[in-house]
Parts: C-alpha cells; sequence; structure tokens
C-alpha cells in the first residue's frame, strides 16, 4: 500500500511532547488533506442552497450533492443513488428506521432480534420502538471466540421474528459478522435485516446487493470523512413504501393550507437544508479510499492485527477479547486487566502522545455480560504501522510497572 500518512496533516502533531499516535479510530477517524480541502473548496467556491436555486451557484452544489451521493451508492454498489439518504450518522440512520419502518410492519407480539455485540445506537431505538407497539427484542449470543454463528441466529428464528437488527463488526470484539448468511436465512423466513455497518464500512470492501440486507447504516467521520453526516441505504421498494420521518422544507412536491404530497425518493426523507458540505466531504473520503484499494487497506490491517495480538500475548495478565484469529476481526483490539482500570492504562498512554479508548465503548449490556467492567481499546487504520505498535506495546507494559 503506497506511504498515506503524509496525506493526514494532523499524524505530524506532538501530545505531551511525543509523536502522536493515534489509535482510536473506531471512534472516529482522522481526516486526509483531500477530504478537508474538498469542504473548503465547496465553501470558497459553491456555497449555495441545493434543490431550490435556479442560479448557477446553486446548481453547481446541487451537482455537487448529489455528485456525492452517487459516489456512495458506487461505494457500497447500490442499486441506484436514490437508495441513498443522508443522515447525521449511524445512531440517526437506526433511529428512523425504528421510528418509522417499525410501527409500519410490526404489531404486537412480534420480535426485533439483535445480537450480545451491539453498540447502544444498535440497541435502544429498537427498545424504544419496541415498547411502543408492544414488540419484543431477544438476543443472540456470541460465542467463546467473541463470533455470531449461523447456528446460534438459527436457533433464535422463529415465526414471531420480523426484523434482525445487527452490527457488520463489532465496536469492541472486533468480530465480523456473517452478514451476507444472516440475510439468507431471514429471507427464506420473510425476515428483513438490517445492518449497523459502522465499524465495517471504513474496513470492508461493502457491497450491499450481495449483502442482501435490506437497510445498511454507517457514519462518514469514521472512514475519513467529516463529522454530522451519514448514510442509511434501503432498498428502493422499502423507501417508496414509508413515510418521512421529518416535514418541511425541500421534502415536497405540493402543499395547500389543508395538506401535503411528498417529493421522490430520498429528497422527500431529506427535509430542510441539509448538510451538503458533509456529504460533498463524504464523497470525497469515499474516493480517497476507493483509490488506496478497501482491499490494500483490509490487507494492512489484517498484518497490523497480526502483529498486535502476539505483542499483546506476551504481556503478563492481559485478557484479550473476541476473535484470536487476526482476519476474523476488523482494526480493532479490546483487552483488559483484573485489578488495574482501563483508564488508568490510557492516561499513562495518553503522556506518551499515545491515543486509545477505555471503558465501555457504548457496549455496556456486552461488557456486564462478560463480566468487565471495562477494556482498553486499541483501533487502527490505514495510517498506522507496526512502529508505532511497539510504541504502543512499550507505552502499555510502562503503564503496568506504574500501575501493579
Ligand atoms: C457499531 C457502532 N454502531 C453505531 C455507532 C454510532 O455511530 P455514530 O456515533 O457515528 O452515530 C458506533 C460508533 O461508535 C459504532 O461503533
Amino acid at each position: 500500500m503506497k506511504d498515506v500518512r503524509k496525506d493526514f496533516p494532523i499524524l505530524n502533531r506532538t501530545v505531551n511532547g511525543s509523536p502522536l499516535i493515534y489509535l482510536d479510530n473506531a471512534a472516529t477517524s482522522q481526516k486526509p488533506k483531500e477530504v478537508v480541502d474538498k469542504i473548503v473548496e465547496y465553501y470558497y467556491k459553491y456555497n449555495s442552497n441545493v434543490h431550490r436555486g435556479i442560479h448557477t451557484l446553486s446548481e453547481e452544489s446541487t451537482e455537487m450533492y448529489e455528485g456525492a451521493r452517487k459516489l456512495i451508492s458506487d461505494f457500497i454498489g447500490a442499486d441506484n443513488p436514490r437508495e441513498i439518504l443522508f443522515t447525521k450518522g449511524t445512531t440517526e440512520s437506526l433511529n428512523r428506521i425504528a421510528e418509522r419502518w417499525v410501527p409500519a410492519n410490526l404489531k404486537r407480539g412480534d420480535v426485533i432480534l439483535l445480537s450480545d455485540l451491539e453498540h447502544h445506537s444498535n440497541i435502544i431505538p429498537w427498545q424504544k420502538a419496541a415498547e411502543r407497539i408492544g414488540a419484543e427484542i431477544n438476543y443472540i449470543n456470541t460465542d467463546d471466540n467473541g463470533e455470531i454463528t449461523i447456528e446460534e441466529v438459527k436457533k433464535m428464528i422463529s415465526d414471531k421474528v420480523k426484523l434482525i437488527s445487527i452490527s457488520h463488526a463489532s465496536n469492541v470484539l472486533g468480530t465480523i459478522v456473517p452478514i451476507k448468511e444472516i440475510c439468507k436465512l431471514a429471507h427464506d423466513k420473510g425476515i428483513y435485516v438490517c445492518v449497523d455497518g459502522a465499524q465495517a464500512a471504513p474496513h470492508l470492501k461493502i457491497n450491499v446487493q450481495s449483502l442482501g440486507c435490506d437497510f445498511y447504516a454507517f457514519s462518514s467521520h469514521k472512514m475519513l470523512g467529516p463529522m454530522g453526516v451519514g448514510v442509511l441505504w434501503a432498498k428502493e421498494k422499502i423507501l417508496k413504501e414509508l413515510e418521512p420521518y421529518e416535514y418541511g422544507g425541500g421534502m415536497i412536491d405540493e402543499v395547500s393550507f389543508k395538506n401535503a404530497a411528498w417529493a421522490e425518493i430520498p429528497i422527500r426523507f431529506e427535509a430542510g437544508t441539509p448538510n451538503v458540505s458533509g456529504a460533498v466531504g463524504l464523497g470525497a473520503a469515499v474516493t480517497y479510499l476507493s483509490n488506496i484499494g478497501m482491499d490494500n487497506i483490509r490487507n494492512h490491517e489484517i498484518e497490523l492485527s497480526k502483529y498486535l495480538l502476539e505483542g499483546l500475548k506476551e504481556i503478563k495478565g492481559i485478557n484479550i477479547i473476541g476473535p484470536r484469529e487476526a482476519d476474523k476481526r476488523t482494526g480493532l483490539i479490546s483487552f483488559y486487566f483484573l485489578n488495574i482500570h482501563s483508564h488508568d492504562i490510557a492516561s499513562v498512554l495518553n503522556t506518551l502522545g499515545i491515543a486509545v479508548r477505555s471503558g465501555y465503548h457504548c457496549a455496556m449490556p456486552l461488557h456486564n455480560k462478560l463480566n468487565i467492567p471495562s477494556t482498553v481499546r486499541v483501533s487502527y487504520y490505514l495510517y498506522n504501522t507496526k512502529e508505532e505498535l511497539n510504541t504502543l506495546l512499550n507505552g502499555i507494559k510502562k503503564a503496568l510497572d506504574i500501575l501493579s
């Protein structure tokens, strides 16, 4: 893979007197110059509201916004750009389905199936939706290797299950979930599948059509794009039948003092002035990722996972969670020590310029189920190196010397 570090100006800064080692990519990734430049260019040359004006700037801005939609549609292998809805991010995308699709398609006594490795954003919206209609929520359990097996999914499926909402990749265990097999199983029984792709879209080559899911949600900021924008992809047929979730300017065909009729999809789902620069920035991000090649990124991360798993195993008293095999994970490893709090380890690492995440990582039910107080999560991306992981490993040993 080409040397990408020079594309990320932030990697040149120091933190607490040491070169920054940024290993908190599962929380948010850094942004390459191309993405930031594109956003600046948008504001300097094209800024104007979209879908509203007939003047040149508005037309150019609309072209950029819709151009970004096409880039993202191609990036995830959607059938067409009308299936791409811009949202604030994964959380909003999942809430939208729970708020609008669930009441129209599920009834009292139906079951929504989640898994035990879910992020809070893929639990709470369903809890609230289920509460409102009297549906039930059941959970698919991970096995001892932190994996979701198809046998376990089969066990949980019944005639009452109407929707499975599941992560494509875990933000704590790193586990890659067999979405394609789950979709096949579900669709044979008429069950819909919603995928939380927040931790997968940055790392894996996604093709929503070959995965066979019905909904796919992801966030720009975890995949080199700006914050405040994300995507909800859904099959066109589903979107055409779905009630808009917000009402106002930009999403209508006709309005009278009495009522209103909606514009075509996807515009009917984007009421009000959208985050145009965000969409344009995400378009630049997926272009950057495609130019590097998702396969190259994946191979680089597997290399780093192998290297780090080996290195961490040497550390006395460490407990690593998630799959033991590097190729069954995305780019992250979480671990803990009995009697040493993860925040203390992260604090010592921070004094060395190393950024990692500590705590529950918005997956409290999983931590409670595993009976783990909290974990340190090291998450890497295309710009991280083995040299950085060596510094991390020395940093963890230093932290243990201080804290033990
Ligand atoms: C698996 C998973 N789902 C959902 C989210 C929520 O993403 P966002 O905060 O961008 O909406 C995250 C963020 O960490 C995540 O890791």
